[in-house]
């Protein structure tokens, strides 16, 4: 049992059934993305009581398998869910460090507080990936560009049909070993407008990592896959199409002056660790950083005249992933062999080099999980 700092003890179940070393191996030799899980999981319930009053309880590290939930269960019907994504990075020295967890942590708890679900201590959180990459070490890979992706996620658990907040409520994490999340080498990516969908609204879930606005991107990303695009880029047409983000990640701008301008947290955008991180590191270099609407004028009148010189992706999954070109119906903005960016490539090692260790940490954003 471990106790955190918020009085939860965690109850160890390992495993009796482990993947054997040459069938992680081999996982691990070709990871992919979201294709693979570890051996275990973290659980920790919620619970209001008689006295209306919740907790956090049954703090546990179990073997990984099926989730059992009634057919009532309120996040089958109402989607009260919402969940986070971070990565474990493991070192030279074999250590296992993690990133920013404590952004994760906050916005976890943001998003909750938008779906109605319970705050979670953020010592609870942090413990759970302790628990579950402490146990699960062997399967943080160490290539190029590979991690360990942990998918914290918080499910209305309560059998009820009546539409209100859940008063039971299961906190989770799973791991799954990550190469490169678009498959194979990095190369630039095609990005699809979408035309037809938006993602979000005002006063609506943009800000909130639930996953109804990821199943609300998905016929968007069919269009996208159908044009042969990786990936959907929404706009914001009642504001003169201004760019919101891709269906799961942030977008940027670099111009020809070295400015970097990313659309500014409206409330319908979500605020990315990665997001945040790329714009203190291009500050450090004293690059001037816009937060600010750039409409799809903009964008395509940039890229026309060489003012706009790169456009990347950015997100926890994807890193920092070159956009080669836009597609919008049967225009094309951009070349279709465009080349990966210098700035694009280079913001991506410095960030890449920080969470692997082999770049000085010098903002203190990493914390050791084993
Ligand atoms: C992430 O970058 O962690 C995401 O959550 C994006 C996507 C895989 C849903």
């Amino acid at each position: 049992m471990t106790q955190t700092d918020a009085g939860v003890e965690f109850a160890q179940k390992l495993s009796t059934n482990r993947r054997t070393e040459e069938e992680r191996a081999a996982i691990l030799a070709n990871p992919g993305f979201g294709n693979h899980f570890t051996d275990h999981t973290v659980i920790v319930d919620y619970s209001v009581g008689e006295d209306g009053k919740g907790s956090w309880h049954d703090a546990r590290l179990e073997p990984y398998g099926p989730i059992m939930l009634d057919p009532s269960a309120a996040v089958l019907h109402y989607g009260q869910e919402i969940f986070e994504g971070l990565k474990a990075y493991r070192h030279a020295d074999g250590s296992v460090w993690t990133f920013r967890a404590e952004k994760n942590a906050e916005r976890l708890n943001r998003s909750a507080a938008r779906l109605a679900l319970p705050q979670l201590p953020p010592e609870i959180f942090l413990e759970a990936l302790r628990q579950l990459v402490g146990a699960d070490k062997e399967w943080v890979p160490n290539g190029e560009g590979e991690s360990l992706y942990l998918r914290p996620f918080m499910i209305a658990t309560e059998a009820f049909l009546g539409v209100r907040p859940a008063k039971e409520v299961s906190f989770r994490v799973i791991a799954s070993p990550a190469g490169n999340y678009f498959g194979g080498e990095l190369a630039p990516v095609s990005i699809w407008l979408s035309r037809n969908y938006a993602r979000a609204g005002r006063g609506g879930t943009g800000a909130a990592k639930c996953g109804g606005n990821y199943a609300a991107s998905l016929a968007a990303q069919l269009e996208a896959e159908a044009h042969g695009c990786k990936q959907v880029v929404f706009l914001d047409e009642a504001n003169d199409n201004a760019v919101e983000e891709l269906g799961g990640m942030n977008v940027f701008f670099v111009f020809k002056d070295g400015t970097l301008v990313t659309p500014a947290l409206t409330g319908t955008i979500l605020e990315g660790v990665t997001r945040s991180s790329i714009i203190q590191l291009a500050e450090d270099r004293g690059l001037k950083v816009e937060e600010r609407k750039i409409t799809l004028d903009e964008w395509c009148e940039g890229i026309a005249s060489g003012e706009i010189t790169e456009v990347f992706a950015c997100g926890t999954a994807a890193v920092i992933t070159p956009i080669g070109k836009l597609v919008d119906g049967d225009s094309v903005i951009g070349a279709p062999d465009a080349k990966a960016g210098e700035v694009t490539m280079s913001l991506r090692e410095q960030l890449l080099g920080i969470q692997t260790g082999a770049v000085e940490d010098t903002h203190g954003w990493l914390t050791r999980l084993a």
